[in-house]
């Protein structure tokens, strides 16, 4: 059965997930790393080459300063604790969105991180953080129109795969799959370029509960759809 290369998660659901339990909404983000933990072990298993996870969007600074904090403060900390087990594992990390917008201490740990794994190959573990799909197409154009206005580059050479190569994800394939939690059923500002012919995959279970074997039905699921990328 074919197994998606790349397969994109929209993390969501942590709060509810909380609420549920009349806990604070960081006891689901607390969880819900706990989720991406075991995702990402599955995903190596699995044989997926490219796990992207959204993590923190450009919008979500419109959030409580109490819960960006909290969120930084879990990820400083997953980076932390976790580091020494996906540098073991095989697990290259990388990172797509503006993540050198946030706390220094945080932007350091992070290269630390995407140095230490830089060799590995068994998997990519793509994190999207401080990320826009918006930002990152603006940022493309702002380049092409730099370079264009600078006469290096004629506007009728612009094609697919020079806008994939000015991207955050270039190098990686696109997602076969994405998935999104919680039975919200958008994008988010997610990946809007490089998601044209992904697999959409809409799951009612909250992210914190997502484990290992969600990701497995995942795969089953895309493995039974019949893709034709516009062909017969
Ligand atoms: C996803 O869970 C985590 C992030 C967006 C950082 P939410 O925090 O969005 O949880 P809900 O949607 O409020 O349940
Ligand atoms: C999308 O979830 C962003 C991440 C998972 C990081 P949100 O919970 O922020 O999305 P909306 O606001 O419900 O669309
Ligand atoms: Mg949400």
């Amino acid at each position: 059965m074919a197994v998606p290369r790349h397969v994109a998660i929209i993390m969501d659901g942590n709060g509810r997930w909380a609420k549920k339990r009349m806990l604070p909404r960081i006891a689901g983000h607390r969880k819900g790393i706990e989720a991406a933990r075991n995702v990402t072990r599955a995903a190596g298993d699995l044989g997926i080459e490219v796990l992207t996870l959204y993590a923190f969007s450009t919008e979500n600074w419109r959030r409580p300063a109490e819960e960006v904090s909290d969120l930084m403060g879990l990820l400083r900390h997953f980076i932390q604790t976790d580091i020494e087990e996906l540098a073991q594992n095989g697990v290259r990390l990388r990172i797509i969105g503006n993540y050198k917008a946030l706390a220094p201490d945080l932007v350091a740990l992070i290269d630390d991180a995407i140095e230490r794994t830089a060799q590995n190959s068994r998997t990519t573990l793509v994190i999207a953080l401080n990320y826009g799909s918006q930002a990152e197409l603006v940022s493309v154009m702002r380049d092409v129109a730099q370079r264009a206005r600078d006469g290096k580059l004629d506007p009728a050479a612009i094609d697919e795969a020079m806008i994939d190569n000015l991207l955050d994800t270039h190098g990686l394939p696109p997602p076969d799959l994405l998935i999104r939690t919680s039975g919200e059923q958008r994008l988010s500002n997610f990946m809007l370029w490089q998601l044209a012919y992904a697999e959409l995959l809409f799951v009612d279970t909250l992210w914190p509960d997502f484990g290992a074997q969600s990701l497995a039905d995942a795969v089953a699921d895309y493995g039974a759809r019949e893709r034709r990328f516009g062909g017969l």
